[in-house]
């Protein structure tokens, strides 16, 4: 091996060591400037979510829709230990898909169209009156966001059902 390889295989090793956390393309389009109109919680106060980490996937039979949870690092560390209690700061994610056949092999499924981005997020002072929890829902029509119109009192209420677990319905999905 001459001088120049070892010095080539030296950079290679010493860039995967430095920069090698940070390999993945990241995803930072501006979310559009939305808020809800009861909660004043906003699309923005999820920006960057596209980079938060999958914790776990649901389908919705009745409305045919494939929906993905994502978490902020907050929210990942807490439903990956387990945690009783949701630290302030946690940020979940749910994105929906309409489903089609996959044209090249038609008894599968693949995701379609984006019907809806939806969060919760933990902030037991704000939203004391809601198990701590802030709810926001921004549907996409014809390739457009808005707000959804509808009282978030309803989310509460749902999710009251799974109060025992933080009010989430989710529980970590693990990958392995
Ligand atoms: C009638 C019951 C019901 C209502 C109303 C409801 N949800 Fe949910 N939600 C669910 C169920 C069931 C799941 C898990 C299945 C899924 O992913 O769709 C869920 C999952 C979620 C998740 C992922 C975290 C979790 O709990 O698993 C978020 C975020 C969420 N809902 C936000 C909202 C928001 C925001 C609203 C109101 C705009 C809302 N939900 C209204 C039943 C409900």
């Amino acid at each position: 091996m001459n001088k120049f390889s070892k010095l080539a295989i030296g950079l290679a090793c010493s860039s995967v060591l430095l920069f090698g956390a940070d390999i993945y393309l990241s995803d930072n389009t501006k979310v559009p400037n939305l808020t809800m109109k009861n909660t004043k919680l906003s699309f923005k106060d999820i920006e960057g979510y596209q980079n938060y980490k999958i914790v776990a996937t649901h389908f919705r039979k009745d409305k045919n829709e494939i929906r993905y949870i994502l978490a902020n690092p907050v929210a990942y560390n807490a439903l990956r230990a387990d945690s009783k209690v949701m630290p302030n700061g946690s940020k979940v994610v749910k994105i929906g898909w309409s489903v089609n056949d996959m044209s090249s092999f038609p008894s599968a499924l693949e995701a379609n169209k984006i019907q809806r981005v939806e969060y919760m997020i933990k902030d037991t002072t704000k939203h004391k009156e809601s198990d701590g929890w802030g709810y926001a829902r921004f549907v996409k029509k014809n390739g457009k966001y808005q707000a959804w119109g509808g009282d978030p009192k309803s989310c509460v209420a749902c999710h009251a059902s799974v109060k025992s677990n933080n009010a989430l319905f989710t529980k970590f999905q693990k990958m392995f």
